[in-house]
């Protein structure tokens, strides 16, 4: 498994980690990502899988980073604040390693909530603060209210056929060394199937590629994100064959004649 550098701060994690919306496979899948070195487990408040995590980490917690989410309704000082020993009760843990704002929401005043932030840090309760579903200007302003701290990493949607950030955000956040977390990095699974929306075109070249490389659709899919500097990928699923399957979308490369390819069709 291929680790990367969280933001600027030293702190390696892997480049595939386990998303967990809609998750409901259990301990097993989880666990098992974290034998193979996807140790990286995204979470949130409003996902209510946080007590499945606390469940898969019990025992193995020094070997996992755990990532959850304060939501956007919860913005508050002191919201902020219950939501976050909701979320270690949940975790069955003392400390947080990355908390994120899950979307930004203009009806709190960021400077309040990144006040809240930064006294979690101060306290112990987390270590890194991360946001998700910013704008580059958002995280601007995110970071101006805190004095000590970076923010490490901002959760975004990108895979394939969504490439929206790679216009301005990608780059800015690559040359500021904030870590993207691509979310939805198989489009929902619909990367893998051969279904209507996606043009036929663009599933021969996955294909054709998968072919070449002897790797699965998918372990391309998420090759392509995480050949990105900066990029980390959390591909959900319940099933611990395509758990295994998502883990060894790592420890190989994708030749720059392969992503030119995948560019040029999914454009
Ligand atoms: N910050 C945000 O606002 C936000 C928003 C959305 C998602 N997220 C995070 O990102 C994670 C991943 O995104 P996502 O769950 O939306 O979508 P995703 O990971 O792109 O796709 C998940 C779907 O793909 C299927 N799948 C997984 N691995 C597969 C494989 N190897 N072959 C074929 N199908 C496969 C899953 O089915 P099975 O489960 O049956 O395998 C599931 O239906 C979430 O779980 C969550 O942690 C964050």
């Amino acid at each position: 498994m291929e680790l990367k550098n969280l933001g600027n701060t030293g702190t390696m994690v892997p480049e595939i980690g386990l998303g967990t919306w809609n998750y409901s496979g259990g301990v097993e899948p989880l666990r098992k990502g974290v034998e193979l070195g996807a140790y990286f487990i995204d979470t949130a408040e409003g996902y209510y899988t946080e007590d499945v995590v606390g469940k898969a980490i019990k025992g193995i917690r020094d070997m996992v980073f755990v990532a959850t989410k304060v939501s956007g309704r919860h913005l508050g000082y002191d919201d902020v604040l219950r939501a976050a020993e909701g979320s270690l009760r949940l975790l069955n843990t003392d400390y947080i390693d990355l908390y994120q704002i899950h979307w930004p929401n203009s009806r709190f005043p960021l400077k309040e909530t990144m006040r809240a932030m930064e006294k979690l840090v101060d306290s112990g309760a987390v270590r890194y603060i991360g946001v998700s579903n910013f704008s580059t200007e958002e995280l601007r302003e995110a970071q101006s209210f805190i004095k000590n701290y970076p923010i490490v990493s901002n959760q975004v949607l990108y895979n394939l056929n969504n490439r929206e950030i790679e216009r301005d955000l990608l780059p800015y956040w690559q040359k500021h060394k904030v870590t993207i977390i691509a979310y939805t990095p198989l489009d929902n699974g619909s990367l893998t199937k051969n279904i209507g929306f996606i043009s036929s075109h663009k599933m021969k070249v996955l294909e054709q590629i998968a072919n070449g490389v002897q790797k699965t659709i998918a372990q391309v899919a998420l090759n392509w994100c995480t050949s990105r500097p900066n990029v980390i990928a959390i591909p959900k699923s319940n099933s611990l064959a395509r758990t295994i399957e998502n883990c060894d979308a790592s420890g190989w490369r994708l030749s720059q004649d392969h992503i030119r390819l995948l560019d040029e069709a999914f454009s």
